[in-house]
């Protein structure tokens, strides 16, 4: 479908992703800075709006990555969320103070289910909080969001004074979330239109939908409460978020453009990087798409059905809806091979959007020279998943040396891992095991001298074909924190061994108990003064 020529400022719906907050806190999803950081570039590169970074009072990790996304990630705004409290909204605002625009995003819940269970606190006491946590907001930004958290579930009266007073002390965004999933559209919109009706003021601002899937109506009240006038949509890439996540970036954002001559709504996103972004999502949260998943599945464009193939092959708008290459999908045509040079390597890899120099650019080749070695032709999806990979390399990570591992139908299998650890030395851990991967497993275990438990193993292909590289995601247990890791490799087994260790790399920079049991070795192996 043509875009129209002239577009009316007033019907931009601002995309304001929260895959780094809501979506972060998805069971499992365990992301480390320089992950978050990657995430965010990519972002920017889609054309959001607004980043939300992270929740900077959460932990010092999640301060610093929210930090380091504000002062390294320019195009959007970034924001950081506080509850009402001025010692969150100080952490927020020190996050993201440094960004080129900047916003605090604070909230508190006006339901009166969680007034009286979660906050153990009353009506006026949330009007109170909610004015000061607002005023002080304003004190350090301009640019400041207020959420009534669990409105879809409060007394509409309640929720359109708070708003009032978020208003009166300079709030400029108001988003009003169906934190819960509970809403119907009609009701949603309804819910809007008395809102604009009780609060006037509500035009001056920026309205906004935040919308959970707990029945799957994310997307569907996300579109109702837009055509009621909103213009901001809160949305995760491929729909992650707390329990059945948040409205999907992509296909809210799909809607508008698909059926922009019905309802002349539209966004700045730009669409051909939105497969690149779901991939990039899904490999570092080791949250797979499902197959069917409009948009970004992988079905989403295939056709099984003889009739339907032949009316794609005469036409392809008999049966699509969507050209995938507006989502970036085919769209790469771009295939290196064993003779490409590092001028040629950089150049492909700008085409894709990294910035590749110096020592990781010299990494970056050994890399692709290895798998140009194995594989003949290496293309944009084998660069994308490689490099995104050796992005993910820090010095603090445990770091697969080499491994030796025996199967055998007849004998168990034994497994022997070298790992360098952060600081530098290797060390060597042996271990037998009910599979080659499970003993594989162990055996890095004790290599690192962590014991983690293994919850799930996924592998896929990249690219189709026998030598494709192979992509592992596993899900590993520790401390009772559930910790995601993936890794890519021509060879399965290595490509698992990466996904462990950095599973547990994350864990182990996630624990407090790891950091004890640390200390505590510390303090046995050394000698006191
Ligand atoms: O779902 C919700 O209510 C939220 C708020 C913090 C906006 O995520
Ligand atoms: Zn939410």
């Amino acid at each position: 479908m043509a875009e129209p020529a002239v577009r009316d400022e007033k019907d931009r719906v601002r995309v304001f992703d929260t895959t780094l907050r809501d979506g972060e806190q998805s069971p499992g999803i365990s992301l480390n800075k320089q992950e978050k950081l990657e995430i965010a570039h990519q972002l920017a590169r889609l054309g959001v709006d607004i980043i939300e970074a992270g929740f900077p009072i959460a932990s010092p990790g999640d301060f610093e990555a929210v930090q380091a996304i504000a002062r390294e990630v320019h195009g959007p705004v970034i924001c950081g969320l506080a509850r009402a409290n001025a010692q969150d909204i100080d952490a927020a605002w020190n996050a993201v103070k440094d960004s080129e625009q900047p916003r605090i995003h604070t909230f508190i819940s006006t339901s009166d289910i969680h007034i009286k269970y979660q906050l153990e606190s009353t009506r006026e006491d949330v009007k109170g909080q909610a004015r000061a946590s607002v005023a002080h907001a304003k004190q350090y930004c301009d640019d400041v969001e207020f959420s009534p958290m669990d409105a879809t579930r409060s007394e509409l009266e309640f929720t359109a004074e708070v708003l009032q007073i978020a208003l009166d002390e300079g709030a400029t965004t108001i988003n009003v979330p169906d934190t819960v999933g509970y809403s119907m559209p009609d009701e949603y919109a309804a819910m809007w239109e008395e809102l604009y009706r009780l609060v006037p003021d509500l035009h001056e601002v920026v309205t906004s939908v935040h919308c959970h899937d707990d029945l799957g109506l994310a997307v569907a009240n996300s579109f109702a409460g837009i055509r009621a006038g909103c213009r901001q949509v809160e949305c995760a890439i491929n729909g992650i978020g707390e329990r059945a996540g948040n409205a999907s970036l992509e296909e809210i954002v799909m809607l508008l453009r698909t059926r922009e001559q019905a309802h002349g709504l539209w966004t700045g996103v730009e669409t051909t990087e939105i497969a690149r972004t779901s991939r990039l999502v899904s490999r570092l949260t080791g949250y797979q798409v499902q197959p069917n998943k409009a948009i970004v599945g992988r079905n989403a464009f295939a056709h099984e059905s003889g009739i339907h193939q032949d009316g794609v092959l005469k036409e392809r708008t008999t049966y699509e809806i969507m050209d995938a290459t507006t989502i970036g999908l085919e769209a790469n045509s771009l295939v290196l091979g064993k003779h490409s040079g590092r001028h040629a390597l950089r150049k492909a890899l700008e085409e894709l959007g990294f910035k590749v120099e110096g020592a990781a650019l010299n990494d970056a080749f050994k890399r692709f020279k290895e798998l140009a070695d194995k594989k003949k032709k290496v293309t944009a999806l084998d660069l994308e998943a490689i490099v995104s990979d050796q992005m993910r390399e820090t010095p603090a990570a445990f770091v697969l040396e080499s491994f030796d591992v025996e199967a055998s139908s007849t004998r168990s299998p034994l497994a022997t891992a070298r790992v360098r650890l952060p600081g530098g030395e290797i060390s060597e851990g042996s271990f037998t095991g009910d599979g080659p991967i499970d003993a594989f497993f162990s055996a890095l275990n004790a290599a690192v001298g962590y014991e983690a438990r293994l919850k799930e193993y996924h592998v896929s292909a990249v690219t189709g074909g026998r030598d494709a590289l192979g992509e592992v995601t596993v899900l590993i247990e520790y401390h009772g924190k559930t910790i995601s890791g993936s890794g890519v490799s021509t060879d399965i087994l290595e490509a698992s061994g990466r996904a462990y260790l950095r599973a547990l790399t994350n864990a182990i920079e996630e624990s407090p108990v790891a950091e004890a049991e640390h200390h505590l070795e510390e303090a046995v192996h050394t000698p006191a003064p």
